[in-house]
């Protein structure tokens, strides 16, 4: 949710900062704005709408052309979709432009302490309590006022914050939200929300850490903390490559990195499976082996996507490692006063690595004692830094706001976090040899789904224009109908539910009639008949079944009016190939509908805000 790039150097920072911002819409795209510093004046545009808006309205304005600036997409929270709620914001005195990512809890308080001081305020935003709270402060040292103003507030916040006043001078600052400081080789620094506007750049990097405040100048910069006190973080290198942000001839980032998967799983596996001793070999796990042997308990705590395949996880968990596990939405968990008994291991899911809801919870879980583990795609995000230890994804930046390739990441990771535990308990080597051939195998049945897309593609087509689907699935599949349903909403639109399949007969089937498409998850398991029985009480209703069968599976043509096929596959991964038709049908039915993929509306790749 918002993404923030600021530049101060010796090029001309427009066209760094507008390529930049595109690279990060995906983290909200409501709104865009830029502010510049050129010859000792500051010139501020915004924009609602795509950041190719705010290029336009700039193109061949004065006042853009000068090497310090900053700028914003924005994902709205406090305040309507406007022009004036736009990022920048700016004081009223000094010529103060700030961007932030975040929320500022106590910006009520603050904005009638501005008021009563004769501040005039345009938006309804938290941020421009920040700009003015950093003007009334201001007493020609900006990295001192913004420190000031950065001891008077609570929440979240990553700021860039430039001045008139102090032409040459960057102001940027983190706690909660995530900034990078990207170093460039000519005295030139790129600051972003996230890597992937800094790497076309430099590939050497701070991440800043809470309370962190950093003054760049063209000679170099310092970092403090917001008392001051003078702190040498490390420079590490961005592990990105530029390609792997790019379309690479995909017309969607969500197509391309659906097609990514059987690369993404290779990736994730790779040199984690000992095929000589039968065991999975977890490096970020070694130093909690015996944590892991012991464990009585596992809470595994993620929102979105990110939680289906949780859910996958612990019916891994408690199917190969015996452990007693529970899932549960972080939110949730955050707020509930949970019980948290000794040996209790907490599992944080999460793509980003940046959620707040997950990200308090993972607080609350290290507050109660339990042992916190992460399961992230983001190196160095904020998740992977505050866990005790976790296994990352390696599927490299999901840009496509639905969650695709990250999904069968998680459940890849959970599987062998799963098969490593219950190696430690129940499970004999010749089991976990058998389990790791399935899992190497997996990778290339994706491909034999992927080789299927234009039949999917077709099947889907016929059903678009219904405004109500079902997605029905049992045992581990009941997670991927929820993935399912949950993808076709947020792309294209139509309300969807997930839920396991014998559910339905207990309310869901009051919504069949005719036509209404019902994706069922028949492949060949234990519950295979009786999903075959669910699937005769929707076609007995009138609506119309679409079956992801197991190859060779013909019976199933007699029930299902389509079939989509995947290869026969152990149940407890069946979830791996069961979710790649899935999200293909969301993705044609958004394409036939006219959608924007990679942006649907309301919706934000990162939600860092509770
Ligand atoms: C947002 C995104 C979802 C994602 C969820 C969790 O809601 O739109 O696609 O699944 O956050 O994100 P995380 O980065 O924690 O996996």
């Amino acid at each position: 949710m918002c993404g923030i790039v600021a530049y101060i150097g010796s090029k001309v920072a427009r066209p760094i900062l507008l390529e930049g911002l595109k690279r990060l819409e995906y983290r909200g795209y409501d709104s865009a704005g830029i502010a510049i510093i050129q010859n000792g004046h500051l010139s501020v545009q915004k924009k609602i709408g795509r950041v190719a808006n705010l290029e336009a309205a700039i193109e061949g304005k004065p006042g853009f052309d000068g090497s310090l600036g900053l700028c914003h997409t924005r994902w709205a929270t406090h305040g309507g979709v406007t022009d004036f709620n736009a990022h920048p914001h700016t004081d009223d005195r000094h010529g103060i432009a700030l961007v932030h990512n975040g929320i500022i809890e106590n910006y009520s308080a603050l904005k009638t302490y501005l008021q009563e001081r004769g501040h005039t305020f345009n938006s309804q935003t938290d941020t421009e309590v920040l700009a003015m709270l950093i003007g009334e402060l201001y007493e020609g040292d900006l990295e001192k006022a913004v420190q000031g103003a950065l001891r008077e507030v609570t929440g979240a916040y990553a700021i860039a914050v430039i001045c008139e006043k102090e032409p040459d001078v960057l102001v940027c600052a983190r706690k909660g939200s995530p900034l990078l400081v990207g170093i460039g080789s000519e005295n030139e620094y790129v600051v972003a929300s996230d890597g992937a506007a800094i790497i076309a750049h430099t590939a050497r990097a701070i991440h800043l850490d809470d309370y962190n405040v950093v003054k760049i100048t063209r000679e170099g910069f310092r970092t403090t903390d917001i008392h001051n006190t003078a702190l040498s973080p490390k420079v590490q290198q961005l592990e990105l490559e530029l390609e792997q942000i790019e379309l690479g001839g995909f017309q969607h980032f969500m197509l391309k990195e659906i097609f990514e998967q059987p690369k993404s799983v290779r990736a994730c596996l790779g040199g984690r499976m000992d095929m000589r001793e039968g065991r999975v070999v977890l490096g970020g796990l070694a130093a909690f082996a015996k944590d892991l042997t012991k464990a009585k308990r596992v809470i595994l705590t993620a929102q979105g996507t990110a939680l289906h395949a949780a859910m996958i996880g612990r019916y891994m968990l408690e199917d190969l490692a015996k452990i007693t596990c529970t899932t549960e939405y972080a939110s949730e968990f955050r707020y509930r006063n949970p019980v948290i008994e000794e040996n209790t291991i907490v599992v944080a899911v999460s793509q980003s690595g940046e959620t707040a809801d997950t990200l308090a919870a993972l607080h609350e879980a290290k507050e109660r004692g339990a042992l916190a583990l992460g399961v992230v795609n983001v190196v160095g995000s904020s998740i992977a830094r505050e866990t005790d230890a976790g296994v990352y994804l390696r599927v490299g930046p999901e840009i496509g706001v639905a969650s695709t390739k990250a999904f069968i990441g998680q459940v890849t990771v959970l599987s062998l976090i799963s098969m490593h535990i219950a190696r430690k308990r129940f499970m004999s080597a010749d089991q976990c040899l058998d389990m790791m051939r399935e899992m190497e195998a997996i990778p290339a049945k994706i491909e034999r789904i992927l080789e299927q897309s234009q039949r999917i593609k077709r099947i889907t087509e016929k059903y678009v224009e219904r405004e109500n689907w079902l997605f029905l699935g049992r045992g581990y599949n009941y997670p991927t109908a929820l993935e399912g349903a949950l993808k076709l909403k947020e792309i294209s639109y139509i309300h969807a539910e997930g839920m396991p399949a014998a559910e339905m007969k207990h309310g869901p089937i009051a919504l069949i009639n005719e036509g209404l498409p019902a994706v069922f998850i028949a492949n060949k398991g234990r519950q295979y008949e009786k999903v075959m029985s669910n699937i005769q009480e929707v076609r007995s209703r009138g609506g119309h079944v679409i079956a992801v069968a197991t190859e060779g599976d013909t019976e199933i043509n007699k029930h299902a009016q389509d079939v989509m096929y995947i290869p026969e596959v152990c149940e407890p991964l069946s979830p791996m190939l069961a979710v790649v038709p899935l999200q293909l049908m969301a993705y044609y039915a958004a394409v036939a509908r006219g959608h924007d993929v990679d942006k649907p509306r309301n919706l934000a790749k990162s939600v860092t805000v509770e």
